[in-house]
């Protein structure tokens, strides 16, 4: 009996333990030991524009140059791009087209079977300052057709990172796509992979400059390791770098939860991006990915919910390697999952934004969490190794009704005598910015339809005493921290 009682006591007190407060220990330096660290990428968050739809994305949507605009301002280098998606692989280059792209479609919410496109495309690709994935059709199985475009895009896109060879290919099949008539499996895929690889990279003339993998089913079955077991090293010195897709999908409460997000990087990626490290010393991107597949679910994707996965699930690939991460945008004005459209912004946009004030400069960025609680800390550093900005986050879910519960972070090791802080809020887990519901960040609002930072920039001070300092976050909120 009293065995039994001391260990319910025990119990008690770790529950009253966690309600009260979590206190994380921002480590002095980068590197001290207990802790993981991942290098940062100079703009680890980048969007993806789905192939067909780019053209219209940088004609025709105001907000698009300024919400990456408003990225820059934060890091100093314009996030990277992608320009990809599914109809990469119904796509035929036209040398002779003036128009970007060629298509005709039932209604302006679908996205085209087939569509060709000309060498304005990728002029139009080169306008952008920072850096461009290009991907281009495998699935047609007409080489000579995709190394036509591949040299315009080698010719016209200046700050050209690297060429996709098809998208998604272990969809080939059900996609009834031509260079998967016979059989189609991993290997299959591999092997024609490197062959690409290696034919089209050698037509351009350059190495290093295939996005290899991309695909979205999970590895190890379509993973980069078994890729690179499959090549040699002709075909691996055309690859830059590897890349998967991810969608984790689930209602927006098991999708927010920062448990969930902690699980799905770690099983979906730690093992592949390891065996790339190992085995190549490249890096490794999540080249298209968003909350939900085709587009995003209306429940789910526009929401406040959706945005602190955005900003969690950033932090946490970031943290497990992966350099870069595409957040994929759709057709324009048929697109759930999107940060921006034509006339309203999508509350991930701030999600993504929070991540992105984090990381801004940073070397190196540690998760203190291990991801079994709802309760989240990230640090970043600077190139001094100094701890720069942390991250709080309360993943306890708020789905509108009811009183909003609290949590205390309490966050010891500071230097500073006080710390400013940026919150990122809004009513509630479903909060829509097209229900009229956007959510703030540092008090701050982006205009529907331009992406304008609105309101007056505001920043809460907190004193830190003994190199303490604590922070109350509600349900359904994050916290950026400055620390110098
Ligand atoms: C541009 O946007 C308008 C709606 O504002 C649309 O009707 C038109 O088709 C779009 N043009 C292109 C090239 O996407
Ligand atoms: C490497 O593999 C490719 C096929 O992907 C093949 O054509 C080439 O001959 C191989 N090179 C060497 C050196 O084995
Ligand atoms: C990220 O890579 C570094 C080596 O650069 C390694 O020390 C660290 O453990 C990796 N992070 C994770 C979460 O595995």
């Amino acid at each position: 009996m009293a065995k039994s009682g001391g260990l319910l006591a025990l119990c008690l007190a770790a529950a009253q333990s966690v309600a009260a407060a979590v206190t994380f220990d921002v480590p002095s330096k980068v590197g001290t030991v207990g802790y993981k660290y991942a290098p940062l990428d100079p703009a680890p968050v980048g969007i993806s524009f789905e192939f067909f739809a780019f053209p219209s994305y940088f004609t025709n949507v105001t907000s698009t140059s300024q919400c990456l605009a408003n990225w820059k301002a934060l890091t100093g280098v314009w996030p990277p791009i992608r320009i990809g998606g599914t109809t990469q692989d119904r796509a035929s280059y036209d040398a002779s087209t003036s128009a970007y792209v060629v298509y005709t479609v039932k209604t302006a919410a679908d996205a085209p079977s087939a569509l060709t496109f000309g060498p304005k495309f990728m002029t139009l690709a080169g306008t952008y300052p920072g850096t461009v994935v290009v991907g281009l059709n495998r699935g047609k199985n007409n080489i000579e057709n995709t190394i036509a475009a591949a040299k315009v895009a080698v010719s016209e896109v200046k700050n050209l990172l690297a060429i996709e060879l098809g998208n998604e290919p272990e969809y080939y099949t059900k996609d009834g796509q031509p260079i998967a008539s016979g059989t189609w499996n991993p290997s299959v895929d591999a092997a024609s992979q490197n062959n690409w690889n290696i034919r089209v990279g050698s037509a351009v003339g350059k190495k290093n400059i295939i996005q290899a993998g991309n695909w979205n089913d999970a590895a190890p079955k379509w993973g980069a390791a078994q890729l690179i077991a499959s090549g040699n090293g002709t075909a691996r010195e055309y690859v830059r770098h590897y890349a998967h897709h991810n969608y984790p999908g689930g209602t927006i409460q098991s999708l927010m939860t920062h448990p969930t997000t902690v699980k799905n990087v770690r099983n979906q990626f730690e093992a592949d991006v390891a065996a790339v490290k190992a085995q190549t010393g490249k890096e490794y991107v999540l080249g298209e990915t968003n909350s939900v597949s085709g587009g995003g679910a209306a429940g789910v994707s526009p929401t406040f919910g959706a945005a602190l996965w955005t900003m969690d699930y950033s932090l946490r690939a970031a943290y497990h390697n992966v350099s870069r991460i595409y957040f994929h945008h759709g057709t324009v004005g048929n697109c759930q999952y999107c940060f921006f459209g034509r006339y309203s912004m999508g509350a991930p946009y701030y999600g993504a934004y929070a991540a992105v004030a984090l990381m801004a400069g940073g070397s190196h960025i540690t998760a203190l969490d291990s991801g079994t609680t709802n309760y989240a800390a990230y640090v970043v550093f600077d190139s001094q190794g100094a701890p720069l900005r942390a991250l709080l986050y309360n993943s306890d879910y708020l789905s509108g009704g009811g009183t909003r519960s609290s949590q205390s972070f309490t966050l010891t090791g500071l230097t500073a005598a006080t710390v400013k802080a940026k919150r990122l809020t809004a009513a509630s887990a479903g909060s829509r910015v097209d229900q009229g519901s956007s959510p703030s960040f540092g008090g701050q609002t982006f205009v529907d339809g331009t992406c304008v930072a609105d309101g007056t920039e505001t920043y809460e001070t907190t004193a830190v005493s003994g190199g303490q300092a604590t922070f109350s976050l509600k349900a359904t909120e994050a916290l950026v921290v400055y620390l110098q």
